[in-house]
C-alpha cells in the first residue's frame, strides 16, 4: 500500500470512529495494522508484510525468536545455529556457494538473504507451496534429508527438553504463549521465528533515501544505472521490482484473488539442450514434476546484494559483475564437465531473458546501482544482532 493509501485509510476510519458508524471493524483493522507497523518497526514507505492470521506478532514472540535464531541448542548436536547460514553482516547469506548442514551434508542450495523476506509471495529459491513463512522454517529445523539442524524425530524430544530445563528460556516461551500449555514444542518455536524474521526490514538504503526525497543520496552513475535497470533494453525490472526488487511480492493488503507465484527460468543452465537444469535441482519441477518448469526460480530480493555473494541458487555465479554478464549474453554458457551446455538456446529460459549489448560503462552504473541496495544500517543493527554477545 502507498503512504498515501495508509494516510487515507487512517484518516477514514478516524472519521468512521468520530461518527459512530457501524464500519467499526474497520477502525480495529487499522489500529491493528498500526500496532504491527510499529511492532516490526516497518518504514513509512514500506508496507505492513503480510502476516497470518493465525501468527500474530508480539513482543514477547520477536524476542524469543531472536534468541533462538541464535542458539546453537536448536541443533540436535548443538553445532549451529540459524545464524551459521544466515549472518547479518552478510545481510543473513554465509559467503558460501552451498553451507552445510550440522551433521556435514552438503545442502543444494544457496543461503538465501532474509531481508525483507517476510515480504515474499512464497519462500525459498523455488516452492510455490510455501506461502508462510512457517511453513518454510520446519525445513532447516526438522529435515533429515540434507540434515540442517537435525531436529528429526528421533531427536526432538532432546532438543524440547533443553529449552524446558532452562529457566530463561522457560520464561521466554510462557510470555510469548501466555495461553498455552506451559513448555517447548517445535510450533511454538517456529511461531517465533517466524515472528522474528518478520522484523528483518531492509528499509534504509542510500536507494531508500533517494526515493524519500534526498537527491544526493546517489551518484549520477548509480541514478543512470538505475535508468538502465529499469529500462527496455536491461529489462531486470520485469522480475525485479517494487519494494523489494522482485516480482514475487505480498503484503498485508495483496488481495487472495489477484496475488501471484511468479517463478522463471533465466537461464543459468542447458545441460541436454532441451532445457534441463542439474539433475540434484532443477527448481520447481522437482516438486511438480512437469516437465516445463525444469529450471524455475523465483527471482530473488535484490536489497543488499552486493554483500550476499555468490549468486543464483546454487552459489553458481561469484560477482555481480558476472550476473550482469550473465543476463547480458541472454544466458550462461556452461563450456565444460557434466553440466555443460548454452543457456541462451534454452527453449525453457525466459522470453524477458534475451541479451542486450551493453557498455563496460552501462554495466559498471548497474552493478553501481545494485551497491546502492546495501544498507549498513540493517547489517549492524544491533536489534538483529547475536543477543548472547
Ligand atoms: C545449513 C544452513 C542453513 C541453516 C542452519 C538454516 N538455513 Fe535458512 N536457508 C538456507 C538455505 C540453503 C535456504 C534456501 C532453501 C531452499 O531454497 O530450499 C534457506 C532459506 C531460508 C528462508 C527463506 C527465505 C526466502 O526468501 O524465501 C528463511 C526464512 C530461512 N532460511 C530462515 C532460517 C531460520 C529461521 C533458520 C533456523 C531455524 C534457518 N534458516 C537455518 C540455509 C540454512
Ligand atoms: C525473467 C525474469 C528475470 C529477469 C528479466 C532478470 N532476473 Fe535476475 N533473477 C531472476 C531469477 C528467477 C533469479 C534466481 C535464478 C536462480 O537462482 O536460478 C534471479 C537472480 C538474480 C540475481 C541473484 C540474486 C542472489 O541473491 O543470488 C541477481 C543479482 C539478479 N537476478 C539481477 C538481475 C539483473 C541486474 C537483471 C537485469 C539485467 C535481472 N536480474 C533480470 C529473474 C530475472
Amino acid at each position: 500500500m502507498s503512504i498515501k493509501t495508509y494516510c487515507a485509510l487512517i484518516f477514514g476510519a478516524l472519521i468512521l470512529a468520530a461518527c459512530g458508524g457501524e464500519s467499526y471493524t474497520e477502525v480495529e483493522i487499522t489500529e491493528q495494522e498500526r500496532s504491527y507497523r510499529q511492532l516490526l518497526g516497518v518504514p513509512d514507505h514500506f508496507s505492513l508484510p503480510h502476516i497470518p492470521e493465525f501468527n500474530p506478532p508480539t513482543i514477547e514472540k520477536i524476542d524469543l525468536g531472536h534468541f533462538l535464531f541464535y542458539d546453537k541448542q536448536l541443533s540436535a548436536n548443538q553445532t549451529q545455529s540459524c545464524a551459521s547460514c544466515h549472518v547479518q553482516e552478510l545481510a543473513f547469506t554465509d559467503g558460501q556457494a552451498r553451507p552445510f548442514g550440522s551433521t556435514g551434508d552438503r545442502l543444494t542450495r544457496n543461503s538465501q538473504g532474509l531481508g525483507n523476506a517476510a515480504y515474499h509471495a512464497t519462500f525459498t529459491w523455488s516452492n510455490d507451496g510455501f506461502l508462510n513463512l512457517e511453513d518454510q522454517l520446519a525445513v532447516p529445523i526438522r529435515s533429515d534429508n540434507p540434515v540442517e539442524l537435525g531436529v528429526t524425530e528421533a531427536k526432538v524430544d532432546e532438543v524440547l527438553a533443553r529449552f524446558d530445563a532452562d529457566p530463561v528460556y522457560r520464561k521466554k516461551f510462557a510470555a510469548a504463549y501466555p495461553e498455552a500449555e506451559s513448555g517447548a514444542t517445535v510450533t511454538k518455536i517456529i511461531y517465533a521465528l517466524a515472528s522474528f524474521c518478520r522484523t528483518l526490514i531492509s528499509g534504509s538504503s542510500p536507494y531508500d533515501n533517494y526515493l524519500l526525497g534526498d537527491d544526493s543520496a546517489l551518484t549520477d552513475q548509480q541514478k543512470w544505472g538505475l535508468q538502465l535497470f529499469n529500462g527496455e533494453k536491461f529489462e531486470c525490472f520485469h522480475c525485479h521490482s517494487g519494494l523489494n526488487f522482485s516480482v514475487s511480492y505480498r503484503d498485508n493488503n495483496s488481495d487472495p484473488a489477484t496475488q501471484t507465484f511468479p517463478f522463471f527460468n533465466n537461464g543459468l543452465y542447458n545441460v541436454d539442450g532441451t532445457g534441463s537444469y542439474p539433475q540434484e535441482d532443477q527448481g520447481l519441477y522437482d516438486l511438480t514434476q512437469k516437465l516445463q518448469h525444469r529450471g524455475l526460480f523465483r527471482p530473488q530480493c535484490l536489497r543488499n546484494v552486493a554483500v550476499t555473494a555468490p549468486y543464483m541458487h546454487d552459489g553458481s555465479i561469484d560477482t555481480l559483475r558476472e550476473v550482469l554478464e550473465h543476463y547480458a549474453r541472454g544466458g550462461r554458457k556452461v563450456e565444460t564437465g557434466i553440466y555443460q551446455g548454452d543457456g541462451r538456446l534454452s527453449p525453457l529460459k525466459s522470453g524477458l531473458v534475451r541479451g542486450f549489448a551493453a557498455t563496460d560503462d552501462e554495466l559498471d552504473a548497474v552493478e553501481a546501482f545494485l551497491e546502492s541496495l546495501t544498507d549498513d544500517a540493517f547489517i549492524s543493527d544491533p536489534a538483529f544482532a547475536n543477543p548472547f554477545e
